[in-house]
């Protein structure tokens, strides 16, 4: 059986890299590994869920078209037709024809817009603030779904 990373806080997951791309704990399979110190995450959370689980690059670096299209039919099951429509439109947005880090996606007003959920809109001439989750929106949307706002029934 594989072992399953702890959460960033505990030991074992303060101690690793995931050099290459890979997991030194959880190895060779899709057991859930959050991301590291040095490692390359998206703005998108099912991107960065496919990172933490090994489908693509655990360190979210050097992913290829090919890689992200066969991530997105391995680890969601889209058809290859729509994974491979995303990829290829996300490569040509970015204009970055060779590989990409997950990083990559947060170039702002190209994939990333000021609309998102959780992340704050992106400072003047900076990206996006991808990695830290806003509380004031999260609490936002929490009070508007409990009171039934927004959410159609
Ligand atoms: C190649 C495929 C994909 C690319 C390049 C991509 C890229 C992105 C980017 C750049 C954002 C940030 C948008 C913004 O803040 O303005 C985003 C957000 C998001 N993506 Fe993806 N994505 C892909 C596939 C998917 C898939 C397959 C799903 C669903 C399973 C998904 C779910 C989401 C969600 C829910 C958000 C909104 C997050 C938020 O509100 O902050 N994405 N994506």
């Amino acid at each position: 059986m594989s072992h399953h990373c702890q959460t960033s806080t505990s030991t074992i997951a303060a101690q690793h890299e995931h050099k290459g791309g890979f997991c030194p704990v959880v190895g060779d399979t899709h057991a859930y590994c959050p991301h590291h110190k040095g490692d390359s995450r998206s703005p998108c959370p099912a991107l960065n869920a496919l990172a933490n689980h090994g489908y693509l690059p655990r360190d979210g670096k050097n992913i290829s078209v090919f890689g992200l299209i066969r991530a997105l039919v391995e680890g969601y099951g889209l058809s290859t037709t729509l994974a491979l429509l995303l990829s290829i439109g996300a490569v040509f947005i970015l204009g970055q024809f060779r590989k990409i880090s997950l990083a990559d996606l947060a170039r702002h007003n190209l994939i990333e817009h000021d609309a998102s959920l959780f992340h704050r809109d992106a400072r003047k001439g900076q990206e996006g603030d991808i990695t830290n989750l806003a509380e004031s929106h999260w609490r936002t949307l929490r009070t508007s779904v409990l009171k039934g706002r927004y959410m159609a029934h």
